[in-house]
């Protein structure tokens, strides 16, 4: 798979992740990018998660993908000269490979975006077992940086699945859906899936499942700061701490101090104090209504092609296209 993955961009990505750990360790109210969760580890227990049985998006999500997939090709309206389907955050591809299988018969080239390389490797094995035929493109970079990626002379189908987009606040991620229409030409098409707000107690326990994969999902972010930057962060000291609030539709992660503690961290060469009870925030994973997705969309002139839900409507995933000034 030709991937953009080299000496440079690891340099750059220590230095990265130096600058954000000191600005979020050493900012009053702590925080992490949740995008450090992705390692192999990372990645490994994120599909552990999808898994869980609190884990309802994935599965909602993949009911929708399996049981409407025709329904779908037809509304990309995908002609004779063929497309490019770009996805953005990939992860394993369990849903795409439902809209690659659909696709069948049509000429296209798949090009999966995502921040692991490790996940872009493990997605393009899995389609060259299942399906052999098909092109695969992945490029390894962020969401911001992906956009200038996002090029073709054929038809393009974005998508931005898993509820991606619930990882964003609210500015980012309204800026991030104008940048992905101003990509779009006329017949291309943007795919969203967005997790429908819900009560508390769907939600909560999806983001804290019996048996831990989340907490170490969580933690995890810890252990690459102690294996990439020589950080002495003693995991057993740190609560996995998730909240959700049920009118905003925010859930958010936090990992709480158990203790008050110093934490080193060589690669920065600074120390860093938590008292007993502080968070760290890592991560945002947004639930949205439909009204609220619509009132988006109009702002960034796109017009809904059609909407998709799971039966226990759960989940949505919408297509989009720019609206014609
Ligand atoms: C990738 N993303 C949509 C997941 C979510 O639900 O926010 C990441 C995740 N974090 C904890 N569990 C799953």
């Amino acid at each position: 798979m030709a991937v953009r993955g080299d000496q440079t961009s690891k340099m750059s990505h220590i230095e990265s992740f130096k600058r954000d750990v000191d600005e979020g360790l050493g900012a009053k109210n702590k925080h992490l990018p949740s995008r450090y969760f992705y390692d192999k580890r990372g990645d490994a227990l994120f599909v552990e998660i999808m898994n869980t049985p609190e884990y309802y998006l994935s599965r909602a999500e993949l009911e929708i993908w399996t049981d409407q997939s025709n329904r779908i090709l037809e509304n990309l309206q995908v002609n004779s000269h063929g497309v490019d389907v770009f996805e953005l955050g990939a992860g394993d591809g369990t849903k795409t490979i439902e809209l690659l299988k659909v696709l069948n018969g049509h000429s296209y080239d798949f090009k999966p975006i995502d921040i692991s390389q490790n996940a872009l490797d493990k997605l393009e094995d899995k389609i060259k077992a299942t399906m052999p035929q098909v092109r695969v493109n992945g490029i390894r970079g962020e969401y911001f940086q992906a956009l200038k990626e996002i090029q073709s002379d054929r038809k393009k189908i974005i998508l931005f699945l898993g509820s991606n987009i619930g990882n964003l606040d609210p500015a980012q991620s309204e800026d991030f859906i104008g940048k992905l229409r101003s990509l779009l030409r006329t017949g291309d098409k943007l795919v969203i899936g967005f997790d429908l707000k819900k009560p508390k107690s769907v939600v909560l326990p999806a983001y804290d499942d019996s048996k831990g994969f989340t907490r170490d999902f969580n933690l995890n972010l810890l252990e690459r700061i102690n294996n990439e930057l020589g950080g002495n962060f003693n995991l057993a000291l740190f609560d996995h701490s998730p909240e959700y609030d049920e009118d905003t539709g925010v859930a958010r992660s936090y990992l709480e101090s158990k203790v008050d503690q110093k934490v080193y961290i060589k690669a920065i060469g600074k120390e860093y104090s938590f008292q007993k009870g502080e968070k760290i925030h890592t991560e945002i994973s947004r639930k949205f209504t439909l009204e609220e997705i619509k009132r988006v969309a109009s702002r960034q002139n796109l017009r809904i092609v059609e909407t998709f839900f799971d039966s226990n409507r759960f989940f949505t995933d919408i297509i989009f296209e720019k609206e014609e000034q």
